[in-house]
């Protein structure tokens, strides 16, 4: 089969507009290869001429399977536990023992944590692990919602079978603890698993972000860097509704919320920033 021949201008900016637009994420005007490496093979195991036919039927919707497959193209997937391990300490020494006061305060004993673009659920299981680790959270009802824009990401998640990449920052006594070992291949427990309830969430969405409500933290985390201002903004609104009252928010160490809201309020802790809903 042959490559397609290149992506004329025209095209380049439906599929980029299209995907900006159900998605948030924005492909700059100089990245036309990055659709094109993208997009390439999917327009050959279509059997389809080249990009502009491949482009009619994403805009045309008659092919609802495909653009969920669009998604899973562009995105960028990347992730492994135990990423940017400060978060997980600040969760686990300062706000759990704030959120056990205020439940205590207010005689709960739950506590929701909502891992946004998770990936292939890397994330949600390692804030599962720091969950299961704290013996205060014995009696209480402990929630991780795992949610995506992407179905096979999801799909992997579900599967939680896992490669040496993935599980080389996880400590020697919870890789014995919470995995089983076959020929490399690492298999999360079902202990862990329990605890997650996996969705397909476009960060973007009014209606699919409302089935998450009255988490105590959001980690939402290296996702933002590919939207827009004004997509980042939205994606933010929709999160802040998402939290409770003096609820807290993770964005990776790269990025920020500065000029973004003013509805989450920067806090330091250990050199961690975590934005908290005021
Ligand atoms: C680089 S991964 C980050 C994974 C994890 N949060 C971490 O920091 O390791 C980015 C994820 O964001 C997801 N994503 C991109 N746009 C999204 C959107 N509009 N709504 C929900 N998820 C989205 C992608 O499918 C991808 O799985």
């Amino acid at each position: 089969m042959n490559a397609p021949t290149p992506m004329t201008q025209e095209v380049f900016k439906q599929l980029r507009d299209y995907i900006y637009e159900k998605s948030g994420i924005f492909v700059p005007d100089n990245k036309k290869y990055f659709l094109e490496n993208r997009l390439g093979r999917r327009v050959q195991e279509k059997g389809l001429k080249g990009y502009d036919d491949y482009a009619y039927v994403i805009k045309s919707g008659i092919d609802k399977a495909e653009i969920a497959k669009l998604f899973d193209l562009v995105t960028t997937n990347e992730t492994f536990f135990f990423r940017e391990p400060q978060h997980f300490e600040v969760v686990s020494n300062d706000l759990i023992p704030k959120i056990i006061a205020e439940n205590t305060a207010s005689n709960r004993k739950d506590i929701k944590i909502w891992s946004a673009a998770s990936s292939t659920g890397e994330e949600p299981y390692t804030i599962a692990i720091t969950l299961l680790e704290r013996p205060e959270l014995a009696g209480f009802k402990k929630e991780v919602y795992a949610s995506d824009i992407s179905e096979s990401v999801l799909a992997s998640a579900r599967n939680g079978v896992y490669g040496s990449y993935a599980i080389r920052n996880i400590p020697e006594a919870y890789l014995k603890k919470y995995f089983t070992n076959t020929n490399n291949n690492y298999a999360i427990s079902t202990t862990v698993k329990m605890l997650v309830k996996y969705m397909k969430i476009n960060l973007l969405d009014d209606k699919e972000t409302r089935s998450i409500r009255g988490v105590d933290i959001i980690f939402c985390r290296n996702v933002l860097i590919y939207f827009d201002e004004k997509a980042k903004q939205k994606a933010v609104s929709l999160m802040y509704d998402a939290l409770r009252p003096k609820g807290y928010l993770f964005v990776g160490t790269s990025e920020s919320l500065h000029n973004i809201t003013r509805a989450l309020k920067p806090i330091v802790i250990n050199k961690v920033i975590v934005y908290q809903k005021i």
